[in-house]
């Protein structure tokens, strides 16, 4: 349904150019919710603007529903436009507007015949803020503020939100509010998402899929489960291990071969860890482990240490890699 492809954006600063999103391509499905995570200054709310054209790329494309949006003209960029709710970082609430002004307003600019104030406190009351549609922005918390763009967002009934996420971190209740919002919309309205966060957590409980940006670049990018249960880069994994924490391990104090092994609901059930100690003389000792629920689906890691001769500890990897355990370096 969207489809980026090679989108290129240079910012000229001190008379030296440099690529604020540096040829990232990546496709997006009706209904997915696409989570881009990355440090702050890897060109995330650059790369969304693109998606709209906010801003022109330099290079690329951006196709929607098969549509090539850097060739349209401004009016037919306008049509398009509607199909798409943008929230930015900060939100652009209006201070001087209520919250029901403020969720109102792209009603205002739409020629639909609709009771503009009944369709908006529906949507307040669907983000769970009917009661503060008197107050204004600046009378609310973070979290409060987030779901009102958000309501502002839906209102128009999007087909496409792009959500630049706020950068402080919201409590784990508003949070979850927010997940369970975007979650909600891509259910009842069928919206396609694409969410910028800084919070691997947020996209963890959201996102079918996730890109992982640095320097401009999508360094790494897969569905969220199988990014959990086998990030490659030392980003992604950093990420994945602040979403479900974990010691820090020191791989040279152990005498044995540590190994990150990682699997899914597959090998999770079955005793395929007890089958290689029986089959192998090799010992296993357990460092850590983790499994997270995601989605309908369980992935998890253990990190463990074998001892015993080389050749059987050799045997042993490849007798678990058969066994669909994938076996990666601890970083
Ligand atoms: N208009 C601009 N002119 C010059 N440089 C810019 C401009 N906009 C962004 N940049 C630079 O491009 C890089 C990417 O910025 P961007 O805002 O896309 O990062 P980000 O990933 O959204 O960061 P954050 O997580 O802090 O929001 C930064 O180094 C920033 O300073
Ligand atoms: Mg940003």
């Amino acid at each position: 349904m969207i489809e980026a492809k090679n989108l290129t954006k240079e910012y000229h600063v001190d008379g030296q150019r440099f690529k604020a999103v540096d040829n990232v391509s990546f496709e997006v499905d009706k209904g997915d919710i696409f989570a881009i995570i990355g440090l702050s200054g890897a060109g995330k709310s650059t790369l969304v603007r693109l998606l709209n054209r906010l801003e022109e790329p330099d290079e690329g494309n951006v196709f929607i529903d098969g549509v090539d949006i850097m060739s349209l003209r401004e009016k037919e960029l306008l049509e398009i436009r509607k199909r798409i709710a943008f929230i930015f970082q900060n939100f652009n609430l209006f201070n001087q507007y209520s919250v029901l002004e403020n969720v109102m307003y792209p009603l205002n600019l739409t020629n639909k015949k609709v009771d503009k104030k009944k369709v908006a406190r529906e949507v307040l009351d669907y983000v769970g803020l009917i009661s503060k549609e008197k107050a204004f922005p600046k009378e609310l918390s973070g979290g409060q503020r987030q779901r009102v763009a958000i309501a502002r967002a839906l209102v128009t009934r999007p087909e496409i939100i792009l959500s630049d996420e706020a950068t402080s971190a919201l409590d784990p209740e508003s949070t979850r509010i927010i997940t369970d919002l975007y979650k909600r919309a891509r259910d009842d309205f069928e919206t396609t998402t694409i969410m910028i966060t800084h919070q691997m957590e947020v996209a963890k409980d959201t996102s079918n899929k996730i890109a992982v940006m640095e320097k401009g670049r999508i360094i790494e990018s897969n569905d969220t489960v199988e990014l959990f249960r086998s990030p490659k880069s030392k980003l992604a994994q950093s990420f994945v291990k602040k979403a479900a924490p974990s010691n820090i391990i020191d791989v040279s104090s152990f005498k044995g071969v540590v190994k990150r092994l990682s699997y899914t609901k597959l090998t999770v059930n079955t005793p395929v860890l007890n089958d290689t100690i029986k089959k192998f003389d090799v010992n296993i000792n357990l460092i850590e482990g983790n499994i997270n629920n995601i989605s309908n689906d369980q992935v998890g890691y253990m990190i463990v240490e074998f001892t015993g001769e080389d050749a059987e500890i050799f045997k042993a990897l490849q007798f678990l890699k058969e066994h669909n355990v994938e076996i990666s370096e601890v970083l």
